[in-house]
């Protein structure tokens, strides 16, 4: 039990107002021994901080990482989100089941580990990934399962520090010479942990560049000539968005969007873990232009080592004078804090995660007003995501039309695609925007696993719509995949067999937004549920073929109704999913249709 000593010693280290709350609760979890937060705790904190107990209450229920009942000190998540789905989440689940003893839910008699059900943990091409408490594990089987118990029952770490080796980010790039390297060219070149090393190669030669050369309308002007487009999903092009900021002196924000929580997406990870003053980088030059003074990063609470690394190279960046008062001896100031998510997908959304970076629920806003009239404490707020700001430095550096010498017609540049299911290799890899499906699965994927056939591959996350082979030779960019009816999201391609059930996949893809709806609008939190109960009756061989309408219908009316991009998500997934396997979900309306895949699932999660 914390002591009030406890809980005021940390209030007094984050500070009392509420935008530091959720920095306020993990701590007391972390030194609570069972990571529980107490409703004793959590009455304290109200207290002290003046938060009303309500909005504590609401908070901690709404972020999934924190819990008020008692859990232990190794809290297991397994993930269950689409690589990991189908790379075999299921038998890792059972696997941890047995040599515990316990279910989801469940503490072992001995009081040493909890286990839940998690979703995406970024590191989807090692998958089947599990994480115990920060420490994440990927590539599991049954047998190393065993042995990563084993060694936290014994106290000690089984690698020699704390996640697996396979899960940092340097190996989760494929090593290929034929990748086209702009965004990743540093990476295992440059020490993360050194400015030093960041500046010896050529890091913050692009903001010295621009204090020197460049107005802040020049700035503007030169990332609109790039092209380049937000690569967070929406590809809004970035210059544009930055000229949105309004003039003047007043309060201005830039805000990296680094809640990288899209299944299947582990790219702005690789790059925070591997190349964490690039984006401080990024970001400088964003306020430079913007005449914003002040950034924060919005890292996902699960990335604990991109997060770690990101502080200290803004500690690093702040005695280097890259940030705080007079860069350069210019009169630009410019300073960025990280704020952590707790476990949200739909933080990712901007207004969500602005809401969230203000210690309040992560519901989205309605809008108007977009971010950059009033965004983060109803400031004018820039958000893009790391990869975008990622990709400017090197814009300034080299120029406009150097950039656009990569890419298609309408987007520019290099793309990172994270691929990941079954193939033979899987990982990141860096090329140029319009990149096919068919060189990303045959060349960089080395083909699919186990000599199979190719049956589809999810392109963009699980908001992204299934291509069948018709969509082999589509190239890959934003422009392009919009016109032929789907999507590039994030960049992730997830690579199915033909022993893929597309039931079973899409059941698995409707319960994560089903799970993730925040509740805030009507059709989002009543549609996904309705739409998880129908995707189960199809798994369940109970459906009848006017469901497969149903469905779509209700989906239809969701993406019109929705409040934010959740809620208008299902629809993609799910009609490209019918438009090639109508006939599979046909046959699974038949009691005695035999599906070993949907078996597995419903004994799994719905038992
Ligand atoms: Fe499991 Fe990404 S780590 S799906």
């Amino acid at each position: 039990m914390l002591t009030t000593e406890d809980i005021k010693g940390v209030i007094e280290k984050r500070g009392s107002s509420k935008e530091h709350l959720m920095f306020i609760l993990r701590d007391l979890e972390n030194i609570s021994g069972n990571n529980q937060l107490e409703i004793d705790v959590l009455e304290k904190v109200a207290e002290i901080t003046k938060i009303p107990k309500s909005t504590i209450a609401g908070f901690v229920g709404f972020y999934t990482m924190f819990k008020t009942n008692p859990r232990a000190p190794f809290i297991i998540r397994v993930c269950k989100s689409g690589p990991c789905h189908v790379m075999g989440a299921r038998t890792i689940f059972d696997a941890v089941e047995r040599n515990l003893g316990i279910k989801p839910g469940e503490a072992t008699p001995d009081g040493l580990f909890y286990l839940e059900q998690c979703e995406c943990l970024g590191v989807c091409s090692v998958a089947p990934a599990m994480m115990i408490n920060y420490d994440i594990h990927g590539n599991l089987t049954e047998k190393k399962i065993k042995q990563i118990l084993e060694s936290y029952k014994s106290q000690k770490a089984i690698f020699g520090e704390k996640c697996g080796p396979e899960v940092e980010g340097k190996a989760c790039v494929i090593d290929d010479d034929r990748q086209t390297k702009r965004l990743l060219v540093m990476v295992g070149k440059v020490d993360p942990l050194s400015i030093d090393s960041y500046i010896k190669n050529g890091g913050y030669a692009a903001i010295r560049k621009a204090i020197r050369e460049y107005s802040s309308d020049d700035v503007i002007n030169i990332v609109k000539d790039s092209g380049l487009s937000g690569r967070g999903g929406a590809g809004f092009p970035a210059g544009l968005k930055w000229s949105f900021m309004p003039k003047g002196d007043m309060q201005k924000y830039v805000i990296c969007n680094a809640d990288e929580g899209e299944p299947g997406t582990f790219k702005d990870r690789v790059l925070m873990e591997e190349n964490p003053h690039l984006i401080i980088e990024g970001m400088l030059l964003c306020g430079y232009a913007t005449g914003a003074t002040v950034g924060y990063i919005y890292v996902r609470g699960e990335f604990r080592r991109a997060i770690e690394r990101l502080q200290r190279a803004i500690d690093q960046a702040r005695e280097s004078r890259m940030l705080g008062k007079h860069l350069s001896g210019s009169t630009f100031s410019f300073d960025i804090f990280i704020k952590e998510g707790g476990g949200a997908y739909v933080c990712g959304e901007e207004s969500s995660l602005m809401n969230s970076m203000e210690g309040k629920r992560g519901f989205p806003r309605f809008r108007p007003p977009f971010p950059a009239g009033a965004g983060f404490m109803g400031m004018p707020s820039n958000v893009n995501n790391v990869e975008t700001y990622a990709s400017v430095p090197m814009i300034i550096e080299h120029g406009a039309t150097w950039y656009k010498s990569l890419g298609t017609e309408k987007c520019s540049g290099t793309k990172l695609y994270c691929l990941s299911g079954k193939l033979n290799r899987t990982g990141l890899v860096e090329l140029p925007m319009g990149t096919t499906l068919r060189e990303l699965i045959d060349i960089y994927g080395k083909g699919i696993k186990d000599g199979k056939t190719f049956k589809f591959a999810q392109v963009g996350g699980s908001a992204g719509g299934v291509f069948g082979e018709d969509l082999l030779d589509l190239p890959l960019d934003i422009d392009q995949t919009i016109k032929a009816g789907v999507t590039l999201g994030s960049g992730v391609v997830l690579a199915c067999d033909k022993d893929t059930c597309a039931v079973d996949f899409l059941l698995n893809i409707i319960s994560f937004f089903a799970h993730e709806s925040c509740g805030q609008c009507v059709p989002c939190r009543v549609g996904t549920s309705q739409l998880h109960f129908l995707a189960k009756k199809f798994a369940m061989r109970t459906a009848v073929e006017k469901d497969i309408d149903s469905m779509i219908e209700k989906a239809q009316l969701m993406k019109q109704a929705s409040l934010c991009a959740l809620g208008q998500s299902p629809i993609l997934p799910i009609t490209t999913t019918l438009k090639y396997f109508r006939e599979e979900f046909l046959n699974h309306c038949n009691t005695r249709y035999s599906c070993p895949e949907c078996d597995m699932t419903l004994e799994r999660f719905y038992r």
